[in-house]
């Protein structure tokens, strides 16, 4: 790819959002930080959402006490390396649970209401722990902050999740969950009964009731019908909502880049997130290929030749063994940047050409501070 096209760079300079999508671990949270501070040292005023920092690149955000609340990252901090922030960067942790509870505060219509809802067990299960929330979450707080007239972009971590598109189906999941027709009948055997328990509910109905009691534990469902009920009452405000972030997430001013690391799985999910997005009216804007290796130059020296050079370094080492024990490292490494290769070959044929592609090597460190962002940052924008 020639050099100067630097697509990453067009998209910082023009997008409002920068979503980082991928499967768990390939690097979506280093390159998230990388852009934001890319784009930060380049004049824009930047916000990095961030999920899962590892402990040190949290401290080097100035994300210190693992706070949800918005830091910025001091300038001197930059200067001290010698880096300038032409414009500047503020980091914040997502808390799924939190933005769950701050939405369900915004949206009941009643205090009390919001309090009874906040202290059922199910929708503490439901906010904590359900596949897809915490993914959902992530863009409702996007959603919430992107009209902050102090950014002039926000790039957003997603969260390292099994299933990297639970985020695109979980306002319909938590939709469907509350609409199904199971739930609806819970709701209404419960309501039905007139009282806060199911002691007059039909008997048939309290019979299957009290058999899934015994499965599920004494007051469980009880729980579950005081929880719809509660939250039927905030459902068309969160409905909407959810309706709103979906369309913001189609916006021209989101762009999407898609990070994976060269394992053929990973690129497996790559392949299948690029085709979910397109169908899901989402932008496609940028391939990330992190922690690739390198493909090392041939050696042309003969073995003997080899063990003459490393000899006046060995010591009382044995230069024929120091020799090849470097030349099956060396080996190694050439099959893991050839099978890098291969898989980078086929991710190229499976995607839309037009999609660019960009490589980060892998680092023999963790890219866990300001000056390895950094790096990164300009591997990628140039
Ligand atoms: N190019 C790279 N070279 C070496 N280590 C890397 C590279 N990119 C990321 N890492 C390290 O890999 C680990 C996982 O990266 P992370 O960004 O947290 O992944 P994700 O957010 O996708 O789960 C971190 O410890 C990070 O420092
Ligand atoms: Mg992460």
């Amino acid at each position: 790819m020639a050099e100067n096209a630097s697509p990453l760079k067009q998209i910082l300079e023009t997008h409002r959002v920068v979503v980082c999508v991928g499967s768990g671990g390939v690097g979506k949270t280093t390159t998230a930080a990388s852009l934001a501070l890319w784009a930060a040292m380049n004049g824009r005023r930047v916000l990095c959402l961030t999920i899962d920092p590892a402990r040190r690149l949290a401290t080097s955000l100035g994300l210190k006490e693992m706070t949800t609340d918005e830091r910025v990252v001091d300038a001197a901090t930059l200067g001290a390396r010698g880096l300038a922030m032409k414009g500047s960067l503020s980091a914040m942790m997502l808390d799924g649970k939190r933005t769950f509870d701050d939405l369900v505060r915004r949206y009941a219509s009643t205090p009390a209401r919001a309090e009874r809802i906040l202290d059922n067990r199910l929708y503490q299960y439901i906010s904590g722990s359900l596949a897809g929330t915490q993914e959902y979450m992530a863009m409702e707080k996007l959603h919430a902050v992107r009209s902050d007239p102090r950014y002039d972009l926000i790039v957003l971590d997603t969260p390292p999740t099994s299933n990297a598109l639970d985020f695109l189906d979980a306002p319909e999941r938590l939709a469907g969950l509350v609409d199904s027709p199971t739930m609806q009948w819970i709701v209404t055997a419960f309501e039905s009964s007139g009282k806060k328990s199911f002691s007059l509910v039909g008997r048939g109905a309290k019979m299957v009731l009290q058999g899934i009691s015994k499965l599920t534990g004494a007051g469980f469902l009880e729980q579950v019908a005081t929880f719809l009920t509660e939250f039927n009452d905030l459902f068309g405000g969160f409905r909407k909502r959810s309706e709103e972030v979906g369309a913001a997430l189609r916006s021209p001013e989101v762009a999407f880049v898609i990070v994976t690391s060269p394992a053929p799985l990973a690129i497996e999910e790559a392949i299948f997130f690029a085709d979910r997005l397109g169908e899901a009216g989402m932008n496609r804007d940028a391939l990330v290929v992190n922690q690739v290796h390198r493909v090392l130059p041939e050696v042309k020296a003969t073995t003997s030749a080899l063990e003459a050079e490393a000899k006046p370094h060995v010591g009382e080492h044995d230069p024929a063994k120091i020799v090849s024990r470097v030349r099956r490292a060396y080996d190694d490494a050439k099959t893991r940047a050839q099978a890098d290769r291969i898989q980078i070959d086929r991710l190229k044929k499976r995607i839309d050409a037009s999609l660019p592609l960009l490589e980060v090597p892998v680092f023999d460190h963790d890219v866990h501070d300001l000056d390895a962002l950094e790096a990164v940052g300009r591997t990628l924008v140039g």
